[in-house]
Order: structure tokens, then C-alpha cells, then sequence
């Protein structure tokens, strides 16, 4: 079955056709980051009113670049939640009036759920198995049991990894997104140059970035603005924080969890410190270690195509079902 995704719950405007859930045939990402850079991060009003003006051509084009039609697709999935309410709102309407013109099923996910389905788009990885998903939005842990069957086991109590990447690359006067531009500068530096606390140190599963933030920006205060050799040492030194805690938390839960198989996703899973040192150290352990390719990392609809081919063909939705609702929050089990 071939079906339309799309996804509209942050700053990229998405659509993808994936065919049996795991075969990509097309996709469009419609990036804001022009929009964003100057404030440094996401602005909700402007988001939305990009995405009004995006989501149609977005799914055009990817009927055109697949070569498809719109009657040929089977069933259509949107991001339902988590998300900021304007953006969500465009994509689940955007949803709801195609499916109900082309008369085919609707089935609105959890983004966080979605993220952790993008694997399945490169290769098969079992359930059940601990995933983490780390973005600008989320930092989570999960016992995954299934598609749609998450049990939480962790979270970040303040700051997202990727909100605190953001708002660091912020104060370094680094350009959005932050995780890209502190990896480029990290890739030339020391990352034991400066010493950052690590958060939350101990048993517990739970995350909190904002201390870490606030030690960079006590820092800069004191000393400055680094530049040059120093400014690469100091983003090496900030990520090492950053991927050194996730690393631990995410080996600890496997292990509390008794689960072998570990699964990493979201944009900050993109990050390649963080790829390397999880499947060393979480590999060290006898885990299995996987991450979806990097350009399906960041948001995009083919990860909730491929979510809505596994609800859709499970009798989650068996219709013309109109009641995917944009939700703020939404617990993803
Ligand atoms: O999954 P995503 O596209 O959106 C949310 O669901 O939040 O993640 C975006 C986040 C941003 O905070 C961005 O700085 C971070 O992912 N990010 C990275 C990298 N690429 C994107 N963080 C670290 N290293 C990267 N290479
Ligand atoms: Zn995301």
C-alpha cells in the first residue's frame, strides 16, 4: 500500500509517498532555517504561516517526483503530536481535506513515535529494544515494544539535547541550527579541553541539560566570547558533555530495561560524536546499536508514512476516520 505522509509539527513542512512502509519513493522537505536563523531558534507564529503557504505545493511535488497520482495512494498519516499547535494544525487539516476529497484513510501519529520508525525505511530492527529520542524538541527514553507501544523510562526534566545545542550555538554566535554548526567547529577541537559539568550524574534516567547551559554561559561571561582554536575547543568540549551524558543514560535504561538492542533517533541523533561513542561504548556492552540514516534523522514525513502503513494496516483506522486531532502534548504510549 502506498501511503502519503506528512509532517508539519515544528519547522520543516514535509510530504513523502512510502510504499509498503519501508520503500521511500519520494520526498519533499520544505526547511525553514532561513526563517529561524535570525532569532536563533523557532518562532511558532511564523512556522505556522510558512507551512499555510508550503504544505500544498510540498505534497505536489511529491506526487510529481514519484511519478504517482493521487488516486493511486492508499491511505494518508499525519503527524498528529507532539508539536507547536499552529504548525500541527496546518498539517492535520492539509490531511484531513485530502483524505476526505479522495475518500481514503486517515490516520494521525505521535511524532516521537514516528521518529523511531525511520530505521525501518533503511532496514529491519526488532522489538522489543530501548530507544532514545533525541531532538530539539524531546529528550526521551522509551522500552519500545512495537510501533505504537512505548513504555517511557526517561526524560528530560528541562531542556531538550538539541534545544540545549541550539541555545549554546546561540550564545557562540553560531548559526541555527546550533547541533550542525557546534559539530562542524567540535570536528577541528579538543573535546577535553574545558571541563563541563556532566548533568544528572548517577542511577537516576531522567535528563536536565539547563545546567550545562547555564555553566557555557557563566563561562562566556567571565571569560569572553572564545574565537579561533579556542572557540573549536569549546564547542569539542560542550558536546562531549552533551553526548558523554546521553551515552551513559541510554547504556544505563538498556541495562536496567534487560534490553540488548538500542535504537537512536531524532536530529540529534545525526550528530556523528554521538554515533560513534554510542556504538563503541554501548557495542563494548554487547548491545546492538542503530541509527536511522542521517537525512531522515531530522524531521521528516517518511518516518510517519511509515508509522501509518504499520497503524493503518494493523486496524488502527479502517476508513474514512476524520478525527486525527492536533494535540499539544502527547504521551507517546
Ligand atoms: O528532530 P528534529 O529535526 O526536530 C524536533 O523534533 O525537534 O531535531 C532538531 C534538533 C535541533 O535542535 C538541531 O540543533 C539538532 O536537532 N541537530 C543536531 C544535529 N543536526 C540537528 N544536533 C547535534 N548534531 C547534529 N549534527
Ligand atoms: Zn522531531
Amino acid at each position: 500500500m502506498l501511503v502519503l505522509g506528512i509532517e508539519s509539527s515544528c519547522d520543516e513542512c514535509a510530504a513523502a509517498l512510502v510504499a509498503d512502509g519501508t520503500r521511500l519513493l519520494a520526498q519533499k522537505v520544505s526547511t525553514q532555517i532561513p526563517i529561524h536563523s535570525p532569532y536563533g531558534g523557532v518562532v511558532p507564529e511564523l512556522a505556522s504561516r510558512d507551512h499555510v503557504r508550503r504544505i500544498v505545493p510540498v505534497v505536489e511535488q511529491t506526487f510529481e517526483q514519484a511519478g504517482a497520482e493521487l488516486s493511486e495512494c492508499g491511505g494518508i498519516a499525519v503527524t498528529a503530536g507532539p508539536g507547536l499547535i499552529g504548525s500541527l494544525l496546518v498539517g492535520v487539516m492539509a490531511a484531513k481535506a485530502l483524505a476526505w476529497s479522495l475518500q481514503k484513510p486517515l490516520v494521525g501519529v505521535n511524532h516521537l513515535q514516528a521518529h523511531l520508525r525511520s530505521i525501518f525505511l533503511e532496514r529491519d530492527f526488532s522489538y522489543p529494544h530501548l530507544g532514545l529520542v533525541v531532538s530539539g524538541g524531546h529528550t526521551s527514553l522509551f522500552r519500545v515494544e512495537g510501533p505504537d507501544r512505548l513504555k517511557p523510562v526517561g526524560r528530560t526534566l528541562d531542556d531538550a539535547a538539541g534545544e540545549a545545542f541550539d541555545k549554546v550555538a546561540k550564545l557562540l554566535r553560531l548559526s541555527y541550527p546550533g547541533g550542525v554548526s557546534i559539530e562542524r567547529l567540535a570536528e577541528k577541537g579538543n573535546p577535553h579541553a574545558f571541563r563541563f559539568p556532566r548533568p544528572m550524574p548517577g542511577k537516576r534516567l531522567d535528563f536536565s541539560f539547563s545546567g550545562l547551559k547555564t555553566a557555557v554561559a557563566v563561562r562566556v561571561k567571565k571569560e569572553g566570547l572564545p574565537a579561533g582554536d579556542a572557540l573549536c575547543d569549546f564547542a569539542a568540549s560542550f558536546q562531549e558533555a552533551v553526548v558523554d551524558t546521553l551515552v551513559k543514560k541510554t547504556i544505563l535504561a538498556a541495562r536496567k530495561e534487560k534490553l540488548s538492542r538500542i535504537l537512536v533517533a531524532g536530529g540529534v541523533a545525526a550528530n556523528s560524536r554521538l554515533r560513534t561513542r554510542m556504538q563503541e561504548q554501548a557495542g563494548a556492552e554487547g548491545c546492538q546499536v542503530a541509527f536511522p540514516p542521517v537525512p531522515l534523522c531530522t524531521d521528516n514525513a517518511a518516518m510517519v508514512a511509515a508509522l501509518g502503513h504499520c497503524l493503518l494496516t494493523t486496524g488502527k483506522n479502517d476508513g474514512i476516520m476524520l478525527d486525527a486531532d492536533a494535540g499539544l502534548s502527547w504521551d507517546a504510549n
